[in-house]
This record gives C-alpha cells, structure tokens and sequence, in this order.
C-alpha cells in the first residue's frame, strides 16, 4: 500500500535506531493474508432465510459471496477525479490500496456507497431536507481505517455535517410491510445529537408523521427514548421517536453498548418490532426489546416510505456522529435463527481496530505528546483542559488521575484537510480534533468545514531541536504546533505574536511521541 514519504521516513529512522522490531511493525500495514472468499455472506444468509436483502452497503466487504462489483466511490480534491474501490476478490474485501494510491498527497471524500443487492439502491450526499441546512457534507475516506481478515480497509466516518441518503429507491418495505435491518458501527464513536440513523425513512427528506421511518439509531440522545446506563443505546428511529422498546421515554431493557465493533439490528412487521445487538468481533446477539409497537399513537401500523438514510435523520437532521462499516435492509421479518447466522457471519469476518500499534504516527494509533523543552518541562505532555476548550502542557505521571491521563491522550487520524498529513482526536471526546484558531490551540468539534479541516491538519516533520516530532500547520507552515507559558499555539520562529519568540522555539516545537497514557 502507499505510505506517505513521512511513514517510510519514520521508519528508516526507527529501524536505524535499532528500535524494536515490534514498534516498527506498527507503523507497517499489516501484511494481507491471501484474500479467501467467504462461502456465504450476510446477504447469502438472509436469503437462504426467506427475507432477501434489498439494499446491501458496505466499505469493507462483499456482503455477497459472489458479489464483485465496487463498494464505493470516492473523490479526489486535487483535480475531482472520481474512482471507484472494488474487491480484492469475488466475496472479498474491499481494495483499500487502490484509495491509498489514488489520495496520495490530496485529500479524498465518499461519494457513492454502491448497493451490493442489485436493486440499484446506492448511497450519495444527502440532499437538504426539513431541518436546517444542507446538501450534507461527504465522508472523509481516512477517517475510520480497521483491518477486516488482516486486510486493510475503511469505514464511514460521519462527523456532525455528513449525510446519505437515497429517496428513490427499489424494493424497499413501505407501509406496514417487514423488514429486517443490521449494521455495524463504532460503539466508541456516538453522541447526542439527532439522528445516527440507518435504514427506512422518508422519500421526501422531511418529517411526515409518527411511523413514517424505521431506523436503526446509534447514540445517546434522550430527547426521546433511552436505556439503562449513560448510553449510548441502539435504538429504532420511528419518526419523531427513537424507540428503546414499548415505552415513550425509559425501557431498561435496552442497555448501554460500547463495543468497539458493534452489530445493531433492528426489524419490523405488523405490530411486532425488535432491537438486537451484539459485539461484531465475538460472541452472540441479544435481544434487548421484542414485541408489540409503542404505545403512543402513529406508530401501529406504520407508515414506512422506503428511502434510505446513513447518518442523519428522516428529515436531514445532521447534528449527529458515528461512523458505518457496512449495513442491510431485507424484504420481509428475518428470523432470530437467520440474524443470529449473520452475527456468526460477521464475527468471522475478523473486524479490527486499525490501530495496529499505539505511540506511534500511524493512524488509528493512540498517542501521548511528551515536551522536550528542558529544564522545565520533559516530563509535560500535551493536553485538553477540563475547565475550558483551550490546549496546554502538564506534567503527567503514573500517579496522575485518570481524566489528566485521558486528557492527554490523543488518536492520530489521518489529516482531516490531508491525508498525507495527520490530525489529532481526543481520545475522551470523540469527534473533538486539536485545532488552531487565532493561531491558539484548541479542542473543538469538528463541524465538517473545510476551515476546520485545515485548522486541525498537521504535517510531522523531523523535530525542529533534531529531538522528535514537530507539527507544521497545513495551512500556516512556517508555523509548528508549540507550547508557550504552558498553553499550546501554533508558532513561527520569530513574529508577531508572543509565542513566536524565537527563544526555546525549536525545543517548544519538538515533541517525543510516547506510549498513550490511556
Ligand atoms: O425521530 C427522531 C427524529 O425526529 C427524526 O430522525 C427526525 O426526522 C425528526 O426530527
Ligand atoms: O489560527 C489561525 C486562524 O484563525 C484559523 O485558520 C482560523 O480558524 C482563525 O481565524
């Protein structure tokens, strides 16, 4: 696969150091085993099941075994040229190299998320709907890299902003007829805005009425229904309602999931509904709600419109986070039988973090930042405040509490305005990136911008002291990510700013990339 010239140079570094052969492993891709078709996919499943999939979507697989078309489309910033990712091989997964290569040194978004099940039922930009805003942003393709069978791949990254959404569809259910639906998601990435949503939803990109959607939610809003725990819940999206079971508001039957990998499912006939999920890595499902439909009005029968929706909610709302590896929607009720085969399915699968190694610059690493600058400051690590969104250095030991530890923890991800260069996400606040504004660092969300986007972009480059890492804005490169009294900036050597003195400067740009304290 391509690695950006930074990669290779790390490594020729690491390895002249005599460095473990295990940290330079993890800055190495993992070598793909031979590519083996499955000899059944999900959808193979579902059909043998009597309930056929009518919309299969995936970045990372075939949901077919004999599926051999593309999975996705993605575009290029540097000139808009447009690729499509295919598979290894028939049944296989997905070509994740062929991106590498055609985003080298640019940027690339997900345009298309291709339907696997023939019924031309594929995924594009969403357009502007009842709520505010809109066309929705594309998914960043880097985002969201895991290994699926040892082969690399990536998944649908939707930061707040981003939205699919096909309203002309075929074969899906509508009315109160059945339907079955799973995804897997990332239970570690959520939040509380409305709606994480895949599945069935309005045609019109508007809310018409109780019922008019069923889809499966991911996140841990309470504005509706919730669960036992703090959340997040997989919960159904019914059209002004996310259902946790036959209750308006709190059904504990319907518990908090966090599973790095996690299988959410949600089906629905005549007066009869249900939430299953399970860890997507191991293990089997469970069931967290079967039964009879909510005993508010509106949602019995439904009303179900067909269009398909990733990411958002019935009406475009876009406030919401979470990223996708791959989902279906079936034509009919599956059984638990045939959902629990699919579990089996996808546990097989071998879903993985792409974090092959942590405390180094790959992405999908777990970091920490140490300062270099002596006498003060060596054993300080680059961190978020509790009290505000601003950015510091402090010392941070075994002994320190477990927030400090956290706050101080970081996930490199592939440059969100460059994926030849990398950005920096909280590791206790998903979806919040290291950002400068007003040249200041700051932890702030990312609010799918392209400004933000170059704000939280960084390029590595040797250590400016000759210790190190240092950081280069990619949108101000004479300037360095550094610490100054404590607090973080992006500086040059010599400006207008205080923190451009050129005192210590080339010590206060220069950071060890250590083992993740978290
Ligand atoms: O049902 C929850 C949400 O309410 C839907 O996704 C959206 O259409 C409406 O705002
Ligand atoms: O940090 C420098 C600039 O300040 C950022 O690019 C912008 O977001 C803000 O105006």
């Amino acid at each position: 696969m391509f690695k950006p010239p930074w990669i290779r140079s790390v490594r020729r570094a690491l390895l002249a150091a005599g460095a473990t052969a295990a940290l330079a492993a993890g800055l190495l891709t993992a070598t793909a085993a031979p590519s083996q078709a499955a000899a059944q996919g999900p959808c193979d499943i579902y059909a043998a099941g009597g309930t056929p999939c009518v919309a299969a979507h995936s970045t990372t697989r075939a949901l077919y075994a004999a599926y051999n078309g593309p999975l996705y489309q993605v575009r290029r910033a540097s000139d808009n040229a447009t690729l499509n990712i295919g598979l290894l091989s028939a049944g296989g997964y997905a070509n994740a190299a062929a991106q590498d290569t055609f985003c080298a040194n640019t940027s690339c978004v997900i345009t298309v998320i291709y339907d696997q099940s023939g019924k031309g039922n594929n995924l594009s930009q969403a357009p502007a709907g009842g709520a505010a805003g809109g066309p929705d942003n594309l998914a960043n393709a880097f985002e969201a890299p895991v290994t699926v069978g040892g082969h690399e791949a990536y998944g649908v990254y939707v930061a707040p902003g981003t939205g699919y959404r096909n309203n002309n569809t075929n074969g899906t259910a509508t009315g109160d007829q059945a339907e079955g639906e799973y995804a897997i998601f990332d239970g570690t990435h959520f939040n509380g805005g409305c709606c994480f949503d895949y599945g069935n939803a309005e045609t019109s990109s508007t809310d018409t009425g109780n019922g008019h959607m069923e889809a499966i939610y991911f996140g841990n809003s309470k504005s509706w229904g919730y669960g036992s725990g703090n959340g997040p819940w997989i919960m159904a999206d019914l059209e002004n309602g996310l259902f946790s079971g036959v209750n308006q508001h709190l059904n504990s039957g319907d518990p908090t999931v966090t599973n790095r990998f996690l299988t959410a499912m949600v089906k629905g006939g005549p007066n009869q509904w249900a939430i299953r999920g399970g860890d997507a890595q191991s293990g089997s499902l469970s069931t967290y709600y079967s039964g009879v439909r909510p005993n508010v009005s509106g949602y019995n029968p439904m009303h179900k419109e067909g269009a398909i929706i990733l990411g958002i909610g019935g009406d475009n709302s876009k406030g919401a986070q979470g990223t996708f590896y791959e989902g279906v929607m079936t034509s009919g009720y599956p059984s638990d039988a045939t959902e629990n085969a699919v579990q089996a399915n996808i546990t097989a699968a071998g879903y993985n973090s792409g974090s092959t190694s942590t405390g180094s610059l790959s992405p999908g690493s777990r970091i920490s930042l140490q300062a270099t600058t002596s006498p003060c400051c060596t054993t300080d690590y680059l961190r978020h405040d509790d009290a505000d969104t601003k950015v510091v250095i402090s010392t941070i030991s075994s002994s320190s509490s477990a927030t400090d530890k956290s706050d101080a923890t970081w996930i490199v991800r592939a440059g969100l305005a460059n994926s030849s260069c990398l950005s920096f996400e909280s590791a206790n606040a998903p979806g919040q990136y290291l950002r400068h504004y007003n040249y200041e660092l700051y932890l702030n969300t990312d609010n799918g911008g392209s400004t933000f986007a170059q704000d939280a972009t960084f390029c590595p480059t040797t250590g400016n002291s000759g210790v190190g890492h240092s950081f280069q804005s990619v949108n101000y490169p004479t300037k360095y990510i550094r610490h100054y009294n404590y607090t973080a900036y992006i500086a040059s050597n010599g400006g207008s700013n205080a923190w451009d003195s050129t005192s210590s400067w080339t010590q206060d740009t220069s950071w060890l990339t250590a083992s993740p304290w978290n």
